[in-house]
């Protein structure tokens, strides 16, 4: 005898259907072909270039957020309004690479465990640091960044990728040359009231007879 189906009730079908599983269906690391006229080879090498950079990205742009909350002293605000601009900045870089590697059928990195295994940024202590140390930090992760971009435009142009070259010179370069620009300026060590050739004042002199 067969079984009679029930007709869903209301309740029935108004259920989500959570707790779903299934396989992957890109694995990380495999580009998958897109119709954007550049070969797989060169659409992988691109990417891997790509998520290495994204990881050393998302690391600095952390690093900005760490620096924004805990700067102290009395650069404390301009630093903490600055610090903030440039995550938010870098954040944006983040979002035009991630969307790079996946318009070339690529995967992009995107969790923090799977960024920390990945970036070549030195990882900093939890605890709170001193301004100028956390500027040398900034400086030091931009140069990383730097340093890697240029190598990897050049590659992409070679290769004849000229987006992601594009993305690499215009948005990755620039951004972070401009960034280093505001950021270094505030370890140079010059006087903020009296120049080096401003006559003593009275008192210093009359300390001094
Ligand atoms: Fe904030």
């Amino acid at each position: 005898m067969s079984k009679i189906k029930k007709p869903e009730t209301g309740a029935d079908r108004a259920r989500p259907i959570d707790r779903q599983k299934a396989h992957e269906i890109q694995a990380f690391g495999h580009v998958t072909r897109l119709p954007i006229a550049l070969s797989e080879n060169v659409a992988s090498q691109s990417v891997e270039n790509l998520n290495q950079v994204l990881a050393d990205t998302i690391t600095l742009r952390d690093l900005y957020k760490k620096h924004h909350w805990q700067v102290a002293g009395h650069t404390f605000y301009q630093l903490h309004l600055l610090f903030d601009k440039h995550y938010e900045e870098q954040n944006e870089l983040v979002d035009t690479i991630a969307e790079r590697i996946q318009s070339l059928g690529g995967i992009s990195l995107a969790m923090a465990a799977d960024v920390a295994e990945t970036t070549i940024i030195p990882r900093p202590p939890r605890g709170r640091e001193e301004v100028p140390v956390q500027i040398s930090r900034l400086l030091e992760a931009h140069e990383f960044i730097l340093k890697e971009a240029r190598t990897m435009a050049k590659q992409a142009s070679e290769d004849g990728d000229d987006g992601t070259n594009d993305v690499l010179v215009s948005d990755i370069i620039r951004t972070n040359e401009l960034q280093v620009w505001f950021v270094a300026e505030h370890v140079v060590d010059v006087p903020l009231v009296r120049s080096d050739n401003a006559p003593k004042s009275e008192s210093a002199k009359a300390a001094k007879a």
